[in-house]
């Protein structure tokens, strides 16, 4: 069985003497990419991360900073009466000419619940009512992703918009209580089975703010211009807003 590589010279050595060939790249220029960029991990080579806590101990994390952007630049759909999960807050940073701010929570220890329901069935979520329902960083932890997005569907009056975000990268919520990461792509198909083709979708991030994010790093350790490179490739955070037709 042979050993996997460490960065020790009898592993280089071990390396180089097998001739083995990655991806059709001799192991010579392999060397020589490796000396061109150099990946200097510094206080990142480290196997826990930073922050326990997604980077809150250290400032705000870097998935807010996506979720608080999507959020701010759709501000003028948040009005009327708007459903949010776990508590009001975007509602309130954002919303303007909300009517009634309703809180949705399947923990009924919430205190700030004003509707203790499962997302995914519903039955006390009332139908055609809200004009916005911010619905962010939940659906990663919903198993039955198609049935909270129908309740949403029906939770929305006609012309009212859902304003989702989900995670494409982030550490585990609670271990056992987490199931998916979404691309751009299976998302927007997910929400299209609901709510048909009034759908647009956004991918925030790029390759250095997913590494900053899951080591828990806060946004404020990035230069703005760093946060705000959107590379397609490396989405760390999706956001999609949706109309109710
Ligand atoms: C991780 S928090 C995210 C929500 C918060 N607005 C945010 O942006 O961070 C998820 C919340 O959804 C609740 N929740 C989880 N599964 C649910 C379900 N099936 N139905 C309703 N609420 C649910 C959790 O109890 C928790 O309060």
């Amino acid at each position: 069985m042979p050993e996997p590589p460490t960065s020790s010279l009898l592993a280089v050595w071990r390396e180089v003497a097998s001739r083995r060939r990655d991806w059709g790249t001799p192991l010579p220029l392999q060397y020589l990419f490796r000396l061109r960029r150099p990946a200097i991990l510094g206080t990142l080579r480290r196997t826990r991360p930073l922050s326990d806590v997604w980077g809150f101990d250290r400032g705000t994390p870097v998935d807010r900073f996506y979720i608080e952007r999507f959020l701010w630049e759709r501000r003028e759909d948040i009005h009327g009466r708007v459903l949010e999960l776990m508590d009001s807050g975007y509602t309130d940073l954002y919303g303007t000419d909300v009517t009634r701010a309703d809180v949705l929570d399947i923990d009924d220890s919430n205190p700030k619940a004003t509707i203790v329901d499962d997302l995914t069935t519903g039955e006390r979520i009332p139908a055609d009512t809200y004009d916005c329902f911010i619905l962010t960083q939940t659906l990663n932890i919903v198993y039955d992703v198609r049935g909270a997005l129908r309740t949403a569907h029906r939770a929305l009056r006609p012309g009212g918009v859902l304003l989702v975000t989900v995670p494409a990268v982030s550490r585990i919520w609670r271990p056992g209580h987490d199931y998916w990461r979404f691309t751009d792509t299976s998302i927007r198909l997910l929400v299209e089975e609901a709510f048909g083709d009034r759908v647009q979708v956004r991918a925030y991030g790029n390759v250095l703010t997913g590494i900053a994010f899951l080591a828990g790093m806060a946004h404020q350790e990035l230069t703005r211009r760093e946060l705000a490179t959107n590379d397609p490739r490396f989405p760390v955070t999706i956001a999609v807003r949706a109309v109710k037709q």
